[in-house]
């Protein structure tokens, strides 16, 4: 008698210690964050994590009464890693989100996951136009390179630049930026004697710039990855192009703050367009860039760290509007739609496209009390993706 209530209790407890575990468990929220935090993007994930991590000391750890939890896993961007990560942090992690994603390739090998899971993939870095089209559980952050692009195919040939030979990573984002930089150049007039296509991992630039010196264009416009123009600026000036009268333009990739100020003079002076830069102009700007460098020893934040930072903002805003339930169809609705003022200036989720809409600014690099920044002149204001504008 005695033994079997002492056994029936111990059983009881038991159950309740499990069943207690379990309701801890299901209380947390977790959001699997895939970045190369090693290789040759490494200043990618770097950028991401300690933005996606200020987000979370900024506004807690408990959203709608879950507990979020940031699962960070290193795909070194080899697409191969990012498959097989995504398919561990859905199937045995159960994540609620999956998030991150440094360069296309990687975001196109998890999008299938998403989609069979169910599981929203919230694209904080990769910018090829086509990546939203991938899977209906994509939300996008960063931005497109068709966006950026076109932007600066109009200021160009107002400016004295009518011809121009591209040179871009040979891969998607770079063929986007190419297509539609090149056509609507051409629309207003320019002429691209040469498309130059160099290869995303250690490119060598030279022989790609001597070409470029002897067909001697009014400008060179450049897709580099982030991370990737230090060697092609060194490059650049090594090869004499400015002094040869030769421009250098391109979208804001290649004049990425976290490099900038170690590029020296030959980046003083190039014109790009983008979404994002430190030296935007706003005070939810000077907070986000004052915050990020105090828990970070100074560095600081890029585009990409922006497009991490909005994406923390609409994993939460999401979660709060399912009142913490979550459910991966009830996340996606919540985070379509969503407006909000960014550290970049306004943006919007489009719900139809689940592709940012945002403005983009023409920035000069210049050199203020000391130090280098892309100082904004000029602002197209809620620019669509033109890659889905077809
Ligand atoms: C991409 O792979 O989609 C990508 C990576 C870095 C960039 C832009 C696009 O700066």
């Amino acid at each position: 008698m005695h033994k079997r209530s002492f056994l029936g209790t111990a059983v009881a407890l038991g159950l309740l210690g499990a069943s207690g575990l379990a309701m801890a468990q299901d209380n947390v929220f977790k959001i699997g964050l895939i970045l190369p935090m090693t290789g040759q993007q490494a200043s990618t994930g770097r950028q991401i994590d300690a933005a996606a991590k200020l987000w979370m000391a900024q506004n807690g750890e408990t959203v709608a009464g879950r507990k979020v939890q940031l699962i960070v896993k290193d795909d070194g961007s080899v697409p191969a890693n990012t498959r097989r990560l995504a398919q561990e942090l859905v199937v045995n992690d159960k994540v609620n989100v999956l998030a991150g994603m440094g360069i296309t390739p990687s975001a196109l090998a998890v999008a299938p996951i998403a989609t069979q899971s169910k599981t929203p993939l919230v694209v904080m870095a990769a910018a090829t136009s086509s990546i939203t089209e991938a899977s209906p559980y994509v939300v996008r952050t960063s931005f497109t390179l068709p966006q950026a692009s076109v932007a600066l195919a109009d200021w160009a040939p107002k400016n004295g630049i009518k011809t121009v030979v591209t040179l871009v990573s040979d891969y998607g984002p770079g063929l986007d930026a190419e297509k539609f930089f090149k056509s609507r150049f051409e629309f207003n007039g320019g002429k691209v004697p040469e498309a130059l296509r160099v290869p995303l991992m250690n490119p060598d630039f030279a022989p790609f710039l001597q070409k470029v010196r002897d067909l001697k264009p009014d400008a060179l416009f450049v897709f580099v990855p982030s991370g990737a123009g230090s060697a092609l600026m060194k490059q650049f000036a090594e090869r004499g192009m400015d002094k040869a009268g030769i421009k250098l333009i391109g979208t804001g990739d290649v004049t990425d703050d976290d490099l900038l100020n170690d590029m020296g003079e030959t980046a003083v002076g190039v014109v790009t367009s983008h979404h994002y830069s430190t030296d935007h102009n706003s005070p939810a700007n000077k907070k986000f860039v004052e915050a990020f460098q105090k828990a970070n020893k100074g560095l600081r934040p890029n585009f990409m760290a922006v497009g991490g930072y909005d994406g923390m903002r609409v994993i939460y805003e999401a979660l709060k509007k399912t009142g913490g339930k979550g459910g991966g169809d009830a996340l996606l609705a919540g985070m379509k739609g969503q407006i909000f003022e960014s550290p970049r200036g306004p943006v919007f989720i489009d719900a139809q496209t689940r592709d940012i809409v945002q403005n983009i600014y023409l920035r000069k690099v210049e050199k203020k009390n000391g130090q280098l920044y892309n100082v904004e002149f000029d602002v197209i204001k809620d620019v669509k993706d033109p890659g889905k504008a077809k």
